[in-house]
């Protein structure tokens, strides 16, 4: 066995990335999984390392590239949180990434790094209920404001009376959760971009909804890209964690700082567990969005839904149809459908699912369905919930890998209920 180059590195694909990069068996016995470092700290071989180890993590001399920095202590570095970080910045084709013990750890922890008190941001709602209580309370009472605005296609036009000197930061989840709205991400880059050239205004993107296989926000903008790896990236229910990447090095310095003085790291482990994921994140998210498809199509033909969102049926003259050939190569696995009535008939449906679990959360390998105005977005307030269309009526819906036919069974027969 030969070791790939970096050139040979960078020309591969990340699903291939995904079974080999960040890992040498060598210095783990031959070992062709990597070994979990259940370890919370490391040896120095002298005195002088450790200072010098501690003075790069400071960001302090000219530090070598990150990881060839030696290891301290589980807390600010590890084995097993560095090789998943190398893969997932593969799928995103990013500079960098830092993963967390959830997603809500990567969100809180990159917003604290880059705010002050006194700045603002603007978000486009819906946001997922935990970040809207983060933003609304949490960080208000570090003086950080937020203005919210409608996601979706009018999105910049509503954003650019609201930038001043004081905006830090534009953030958009892509698509919204729970709605499926899309917002022109580079529009949204163009916007910070006048409002400061130098780059004050920063995009920050949570693309948890997409997943990495469908979606690259930095490539179209995106400052920062966030994720609950507990969905598609975790994949199985079985996990929870999160992950921040960036391309410019002071934001990745900053969010480092802030993880581990927050102490908002994963565990060996649990990187262990989202590292095997990611070896067949790509295979999950293509039979997802096939079966997604297909149930789809379904409910858009069911007399008892009134509306179905999914991004594989918006139609061409839908001015989010732009937007999602620009920002997805696919529409993944995440439906949001609007039945005739509210919530007693979306109840109905919901308590008469059998195979489709009643559950909150997305991106595994079994459907889940839930209610969001009384679930994940239950702590919204009621004009929110009006902002970010969370009606109702609405259910959202994640598809998994199970055979398509039984799913549209399932919900065939829960919709009779409704
Ligand atoms: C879009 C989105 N972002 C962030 C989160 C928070 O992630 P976690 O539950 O891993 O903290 C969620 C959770 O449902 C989510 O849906």
């Amino acid at each position: 066995m030969t070791k790939l180059t970096d050139s040979e590195t960078a020309r591969l694909h990340p699903e291939t990335l995904a079974l080999n990069h960040g890992f040498d068996p060598w210095l783990s016995e031959g070992s062709i999984k990597p070994p979990v470092f259940l370890t919370s700290t490391f040896a120095f071989k002298c005195a002088e390392d450790g200072k010098r180890f501690f003075a790069w993590a400071h960001g302090e001399g000219h530090p070598p590239p990150r990881r060839e920095m030696g290891l301290i202590y589980s807390r600010i570095n590890n084995p097993n949180l560095e090789i998943f970080e190398d893969r997932v910045a593969a799928w995103e084709g990013m500079k960098d990434a830092y993963s967390f013990s959830s997603g809500m750890a990567a969100i809180a922890t990159t917003l604290l790094a880059t705010h002050q008190p006194g700045d603002e941001m603007i978000v486009c709602a819906p946001v997922y209920g935990g970040t809207d209580a983060l933003i609304h309370h949490f960080l208000k009472r570090f003086g950080i404001a937020a203005h919210f605005v409608p996601a979706g296609p009018d999105a910049p036009a509503r954003i650019a009376p609201l930038l001043s000197p004081r905006t830090r930061s534009i953030f958009i989840e892509s698509p919204a959760n729970p709605n499926n709205r899309l917002t022109d991400i580079g529009a949204l880059k163009a916007l910070a971009g006048r409002q400061s050239p130098a780059g004050r205004v920063l995009v920050i993107v949570d693309n948890t909804m997409a997943g990495p296989v469908f979606a690259h926000p930095a490539r179209v903008g995106a400052d920062i890209v966030l994720y609950s790896a507990t969905k598609f990236i975790g994949g199985h229910s079985d996990v929870v964690g999160g992950v921040a990447l960036a391309n410019d090095d002071t934001l990745l310095h900053a969010i480092a700082q802030h993880r581990a003085m927050l102490g908002g790291m994963p565990n060996p482990y649990t990187a262990w567990l989202l590292t095997r994921s990611l070896e067949t994140l790509k295979i999950r998210a293509e039979q997802q969005q096939r079966n997604a498809r297909q149930v789809a199509e379904f409910l858009a033909q069911h007399p008892k839904v009134r509306k179905v969102c999914y991004l594989g049926l918006l139609s061409a003259d839908d001015p989010e149809y732009a937007i999602f050939q620009k920002q997805h190569s696919g529409p993944g696995s995440l439906i949001s459908l609007h039945l005739h009535g509210g919530e007693q008939e979306a109840y109905a449906f919901l308590d008469h699912l059998k195979v489709i679990k009643l559950a909150v959360s997305l991106g595994s390998t079994e459907s889940l369905a839930q209610h969001p105005a009384t679930m994940t977005h239950s702590g919204l307030a009621p004009e929110d919930k009006v902002l970010g269309g969370v009606a109702d009526n609405l259910v959202r819906l994640s598809i998994g890998i199970e055979n398509a036919d039984d799913l549209v069974w399932d919900l065939g027969q829960a919709l009779e209920h409704a």
